[in-house]
């Protein structure tokens, strides 16, 4: 890239009606990470400033957009009045003089870094305006480009088009580069005299001409800018996303037998010589260290997975699981905000919740600590080499020391030390003949015998 200066507006204002819910638009997510998200991740890459149009009362889009990118201005587009009006929101930006302006829109999220950089490059060739087309399958309510021979002549949106004009094929798919010495002019000439009465900003390229100046196409496919309106082209970008994250989990050495069955986050890190089975589902934050098994129908969010370590089938790990090397996590056992060390053991039936369980513990199956007493959480202290015998309940705040034995089926509430054996439950009574006698009184027509 050359070293002109650029600045990015994203519009993302607009509740997004299609969508029939109270979230906006730009909220919903795909990978585990809002739509705005996405599209600020591929801006942070292009290294420019950038400015985000938003709507009366959108603060949590604010936030999210904070969160993805703490240097993003903030504008607020205070009455909804068509692209080119949402651009103008960022006037005081534009108005600072980069080289290039880049537009985009927070609802097609799938765009990438290297695309931003490929629609600056007219700009440097001396074009005032670039816009990015493709060819969808179905164009039916897309922009349509006016080309003559390599020359982009207007943009026509299909509420305005003629039936000759709606059988181009070449789509506006949203994205345009504008030079910043022009940017100001071509805008503020923008009118709203079309069928939605908005000011659009695709006829900036009509503009432009008219100001002499020319303008250029280029071309990307479907999937990488499919504009999300509606939940079910929301799970249309979903599929392609998580193609892309299957592929480049594939190609960094993870093993997956069936990868149309694993369900990624935009963030999963997966190290080398992972394996995962089929039917798995990453939430986002997700590390797995090299050598690590996630088995089948096992469910990880927000959690650390040591070398080595193998987790499920039926596994869950909740936000703040963190488990060491060589842990085992079986069937039907969930972790959450827990630090499990090297070598321990989990294997069947379990609930771990606040607790730090010690190198090389083993956790018997129906372990359930009770780290909720109706008020607050408490922690669990298991220590190294200890183990907690079947369908023990351990009542926090407890501890359990090093190498210390807690007896199947104990209700454990006070300390155990180190080396110690606690049993926590009612003794066993074994009465001799018993049956016996009951079936002798029984038939006599009495009652149980004492
Ligand atoms: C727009 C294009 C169309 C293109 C299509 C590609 C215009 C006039 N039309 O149509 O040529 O084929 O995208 O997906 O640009 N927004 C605001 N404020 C507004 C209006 C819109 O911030 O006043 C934002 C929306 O939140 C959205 C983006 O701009 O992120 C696009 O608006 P939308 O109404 O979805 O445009 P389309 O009808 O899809
Ligand atoms: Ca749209």
């Amino acid at each position: 890239m050359s070293a002109r200066t650029c600045l990015t507006i994203v519009l993302a204002a607009g509740e997004g009606t299609r969508m029939r819910s109270s979230r906006p638009k730009v909220l919903h997510a795909i990978g585990g990470r809002p739509l705005v998200a996405h599209v600020m991740a591929a801006v942070r890459e292009t290294a420019g400033a950038a400015a985000v149009v938003i709507g009366p009362g959108q603060d949590k889009v604010a936030a999210a957009v904070a969160a993805a990118m703490p240097a993003a201005k903030i504008f607020l587009q205070a009455e909804r009045r068509g692209t080119a009006h949402a651009v103008l929101a960022a006037r005081d930006a534009i108005a600072l003089g980069a080289d290039d302006i880049l537009v985009v829109f927070a609802d097609t999220p799938l765009v990438r870094p290297r695309t931003l950089a490929r629609l600056r490059e007219p700009l440097a060739q001396g074009q005032a305006v670039a816009v990015l087309g493709f060819r969808p399958a179905d164009p039916a309510g897309y922009g349509r480009l006016i080309m003559e021979g390599d020359r982009l002549i207007a943009i026509r949106e299909h509420k305005d088009a003629s039936a000759a004009e709606r059988a181009i094929p070449l789509c506006n798919a949203g994205l345009m580069a504008l030079r910043g010495d022009a940017a100001l002019a071509i805008l503020d000439r923008i009118g709203d005299q079309n069928a939605k009465r908005e000011f659009y900003l695709t006829d900036a390229v009509a503009v432009a001409r008219q100001m002499g100046l020319d303008a250029a196409a280029i071309e990307t496919e479907e999937d990488e800018v499919r504009g999300i309106n509606s939940q079910g082209q929301l799970a249309e970008a979903e599929a392609v996303l998580q193609r892309r994250l299957r592929d480049a989990a594939l190609e960094a050495g993870v093993n997956m037998v069936a990868p149309e069955t694993v369900h990624l986050a935009a963030d999963t890190k997966l190290g080398r010589d992972v394996v995962i089975e089929p039917f798995v589902v990453f939430g986002p934050g997700v590390v797995v260290e090299d050598g690590a098994v996630i088995r089948s129908f096992s469910h990880l969010e927000g959690a650390h997975v040591g070398q080595g370590t193998t987790i499920g089938p039926y596994a869950r790990l909740r936000p703040g699981a963190r488990l060491g090397a060589n842990v085992r996590i079986g069937n039907f056992v969930e972790v959450k905000e827990s630090v499990i060390a090297d070598g321990a053991r989990a294997n069947h039936l379990s609930y771990i919740g606040d607790t730090t369980v010690g190198a090389g513990a083993n956790i018997g199956a129906g372990t359930i600590t009770c780290n909720y007493d109706g008020t607050a959480k408490h922690r669990t202290e298991i220590g190294e080499g200890a183990f907690i015998g079947s369908n023990s309940a351990l009542v926090a705040p407890v501890k359990v020391g090093d190498r210390a034995y807690v007896g199947s089926g104990s209700v454990i509430t006070r300390e155990v030390p180190a080396d110690a054996l606690a049993i926590g439950r009612s003794r066993q009574v074994v009465k001799e003949g018993w049956v016996t006698r009951l079936r002798s009184l029984t038939s006599a027509g009495t009652k149980k015998p004492k």
